[in-house]
């Protein structure tokens, strides 16, 4: 009677999920010792190392499973932590054979690869970014986001999350945390107080963002997407190297100025192997109360750059014109991104279009070959 008890909260138990590995307790070896006397339970979880950001969750989340088992009273958890042996084997299991430091990102990855990148600075490529992960996310697509602009990073809080916060480390595996559903990593998260990275050299950058696509479990995901630093430099370059199969959205604005630049960032792009999958112009007119249109940067500048990066067999939409919004602007100061805290914003709604065109090109438009050619 007893063990059937104990049974029914080890099940319990063993389906709450572990918020960073997003994995249940049962799957992850983290049950220890759960036994039932006098209707309390006693329940014994291993946690993958001490002090785990996750664990006052994940007691919390325990307690509540097993106090709603019927028939039990009381509950006592206790909270262990895993061996060297059962985290290297959690890791081995994690990485799903992969050997430590290959990346999963690969051309033969079931995960698209989307870099957002401008030419111009300060177009506005992390917001629409940060929205774009959010809305694919919210469409229940398995989205990570890495911020690869190590010299202006913004995502975090874009998307509200803390300073300070760091992934967890398990041994030499590093966990994203999570924001609206979206799996972030950026070197914010790796600078002690006061550090900057405006010093570091190529060679550091280099190995950095590579560390992010190797080092970072981000288990299976369906979009991985990139912010790229603004321009042409070495991440750029980079990351060209390290995933010549991406995709790449350009960003830019309405002004005939910055399309030179973008173009040319487009351009860059497509000679390491990517491909351009669309343009999206941002910033462009806003539409006052009494209905006239304010066009602060002009207009026409998304649909020139769409237009230099169009080929005749691979023409490159312009998917979207994402007006001025102070909705958009207050939504990323607070780390809620528009999408979610005002989706009926016009600036909200031209992103969800950018969402709904990108998950609709799906892995068949990505620009990977083809296995058989045509005649
Ligand atoms: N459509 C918009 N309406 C109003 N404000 C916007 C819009 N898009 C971006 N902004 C604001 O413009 C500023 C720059 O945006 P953001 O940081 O996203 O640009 P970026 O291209 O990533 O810049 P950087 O080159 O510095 O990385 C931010 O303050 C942001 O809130
Ligand atoms: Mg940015």
């Amino acid at each position: 009677m007893t063990d059937a008890l104990a049974d029914a909260v080890r099940r319990a138990v063993g389906a709450v999920t572990d918020p960073e590995l997003r994995r249940p307790l049962a799957d992850l070896d983290m049950l220890r010792e759960i036994t039932v006397t006098d209707g309390v339970a006693h329940v014994g979880i291993a946690l993958t190392i001490v002090g785990c950001p996750a664990a006052t969750r994940i007691e919390a989340d325990v307690h509540a499973a097993a106090a709603a088992v019927a028939g039990v009273d009381a509950v006592q958890v206790a909270v262990g932590v895993m061996t060297p042996e059962e985290r290297r084997a959690l890791t081995e299991r994690l990485r799903d054979g992969r050997a430590p430091r290959q990346m999963p990102f690969g051309p033969d990855a079931l995960t698209r690869v989307i870099a957002v990148t401008s030419g111009k600075g300060g177009v506005g490529k992390s917001s629409l970014t940060a929205n774009l992960a959010v809305a694919l996310a919210a469409r229940g697509r398995r989205v990570g986001l890495i911020d690869a602009d190590v010299h202006g990073f913004s995502i975090p809080g874009l998307l509200g999350i803390a300073p300070g916060t760091q992934p967890t480390r398990i041994d030499d595996l590093m966990l994203p945390p999570v924001a609206h559903d979206v799996k972030t990593i950026s070197i914010g998260m790796f600078l002690r107080e006061g550090e900057s990275v405006v010093a570091w050299r190529g060679p550091m950058l280099h190995r950095t963002v590579q560390q992010f696509l190797t080092d970072v479990f981000f288990g299976d995901l369906d979009v991985l997407l990139i912010d790229m630093p603004p321009g042409t430099g070495d991440i750029a370059i980079t990351l060209g190297q390290l995933l010549p199969h991406a995709e790449v959205l350009v960003v830019t604005t309405p002004q005939e100025a910055a399309a030179e630049v973008a173009i040319r960032s487009g351009l860059v792009a497509r000679q390491t192997g990517q491909r351009v999958i669309g343009v999206v112009e941002n910033m462009s007119a806003l539409t006052l109360p009494d209905g006239t249109a304010l066009d602060l940067f002009g207009a026409g500048g998304g649909q020139a750059v769409a237009d230099a990066l169009s080929q005749d067999a691979d023409p490159v939409p312009l998917i979207a014109s994402v007006p001025l919004s102070p909705a958009l602007r207050t939504g990323g100061d607070a780390g809620v991104p528009v999408v979610l805290s005002d989706p009926a914003d016009p600036a909200a709604r031209a992103i969800l279009a950018v969402a709904d065109a990108v998950d609709r090109a799906g892995r068949g438009l990505s620009g990977r070959p083809l296995p058989f050619s045509p005649r």
